[in-house]
């Protein structure tokens, strides 16, 4: 890998703080990156260079001494040139000394306000240049979601991001594309020949995906209050579990061909209409939310969300798909589940057939793995059946762990490979679908369920599934 330059806006936060320096670190120390590379962390306090190698607490490991050479701090205000100006100046240097236009990477890992002025500083000030000047094929940038609020702002972030950049230097991060067992669903559903014929309406009964986690909003509540569950999680991380499960095979393993298909996927998800909100969205808070630091105390910010949906395109249509997202829950899982049609044969129905009949399960975390139930006869003399687990774990198969999903994030940055980043359409075509539901709850008020904390949600968000004759698995 050629040598790089990669500034951290919000450099002192928590994702770059929890993320994206450990997996930096990481990355180094199994030799994934180049001898040659330079982190800046741009951020508002007055720190030095030392101040931020010991910031992040690693000093522990020991190697950590040999990374943090690559570390350094700029202090700006992001509305001010002169931390930009002072970048430059300390960039160009790095550019004399390496007799080189070296690849300048731009990370906005800050909260999502701050990113408007960000880009028109980085544009104004020529930053987003690089040393070629006047040509910014030097340069890369990746922005965390939330992207943008709603369908609009997402679409004016859009419009500013193309103003400054090409469409391949800009990587939307989802770091859920990077988790290894989604990933690996392309593999699953089309590698093997077995499943493919069966994927589709007339053999699956529903699919569930679940993203429960148990921490509450912790440190986050300045950033979270504004934002919810919807914002945070559904619009992205969950909707992209949905179109893992539900897309067309690619034409191929190209980038464009694969964006494709996860963006058709995106767009066939149907808006909830508003007359069916009440009934297919449910939101709620956990107990304990408004005690937490920096939220209001008439917040109504959703910490929850379940919803049920439909999807257009032929292969998926009528199916229904349950989704939820929620904090402070009873337990960390993410999980897709497919749920296929009970179809017992009439040949077992007096011996008594399972009211669930096959399921295959996808367990993005913890214990990431694939999980396929199905009947089976009971051991004994008379006939009886019962539903049995058939499990593959990737910790039990694989020696070697699979990269971390930001791992994955900075390595694909850092190549220029951008299949795992959303593109303008599929982002947008999942804004249009959440701003339907933030509209929809504005307009109806609809209630915000308070739910105990670690629970499985508000009792609203299991009537949702089993007013229809199901139940979360
Ligand atoms: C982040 C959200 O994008 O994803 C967090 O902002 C959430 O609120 C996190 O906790 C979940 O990611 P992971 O990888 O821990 O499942």
């Amino acid at each position: 890998m050629s040598p790089f330059v990669m500034v951290i806006f919000g450099a002192t936060g928590d994702l770059a703080h929890h993320k994206l320096i450990p997996s930096l670190f990481s990355l180094f120390k199994d030799g994934l990156l180049p001898s040659e590379f330079y982190i800046f962390g741009f951020a508002r306090r007055d720190i030095s260079d030392e101040d931020l190698r010991s910031y992040y607490g690693l000093e522990d490991d020991t190697l950590w001494g040999d990374f943090s050479r690559h570390l350094f701090y700029q202090q700006g205000e992001f509305q001010d040139d002169a931390g930009y100006l002072s970048l430059i100046k300390r960039l160009e240097k790095i550019d004399e000394e390496m007799k080189s236009c070296v690849t300048r990477l731009f990370y906005l890992a800050t909260p999502p306000d701050n990113y408007n002025i960000i880009l028109e500083k980085l544009s104004s000030t020529k930053l987003s240049e690089g040393c070629g000047q006047g040509s910014s094929k030097w340069t890369r940038v990746a922005i965390e979601k939330p992207f943008g609020k709603d369908l609009e702002t997402a679409q004016m972030l859009d419009s500013k991001l193309a103003e400054i950049f090409d469409e391949k230097q800009i990587f939307r991060v989802d770091h859920y594309l990077g988790k290894e067992n989604v990933q690996n669903m392309l593999a699953f559903r089309f590698a093997n020949g077995i499943f493919e014929p069966t994927w589709n309406n007339s053999y699956i009964d529903h699919i569930q995906v679940t993203i429960s986690e148990k921490n509450g909003i912790g440190k986050r509540g300045k950033f979270f209050d504004g934002v919810g569950n919807l914002r945070d999680v559904a619009q992205n991380h969950l909707l992209q579990l949905v179109a893992a499960v539900t897309m067309e095979q690619p034409r191929s393993f190209t980038k464009e061909d694969v964006r494709d298909a996860r963006a058709q996927a995106i767009q066939s998800i149907e808006s909830v209409s508003e007359e069916n909100m009440a009934d297919q969205v449910v939101r709620g808070q956990y107990q304990s939310y408004k005690s937490e630091k920096n939220v209001a105390d008439d917040s109504k910010t959703e910490t929850f969300v379940a919803m049920k949906f439909f999807m257009s395109n032929e292969r998926m249509k009528f199916i229904p798909i349950y989704a939820r997202a929620g904090k402070k829950m009873e337990k960390d899982i993410v999980e897709i589940s497919i749920v296929f049609k009970q179809t017992c044969h009439i040949l077992f129905k007096e011996y008594g057939c399972p009211e669930i009949g096959n399921v295959i399960t996808i367990r993005i975390q913890p214990d990431e793995g694939i999980q396929m139930r199905f009947i089976t006869k009971k051991p004994g003399t008379r006939l009886s059946l019962e539903p049995v687990q058939m499990k593959f774990a990737y910790k039990d198969h694989f020696e070697k762990k699979g990269a971390d999903a930001y791992e994955k994030v900075l390595m694909d940055i850092l190549a220029g490979e951008q299949m795992l980043f959303n593109r303008t359409d599929e982002l947008l075509s999942s804004w249009k679908f959440i701003t339907h539901i933030l509209n929809g709850w504005e307009k109806a008020d609809l209630p915000v369920y308070v739910y105990e904390d670690a629970s499985m949600g508000p009792q609203a968000a299991h009537e949702l599934i089993e007013k229809d004759g199901r139940k979360w698995l």
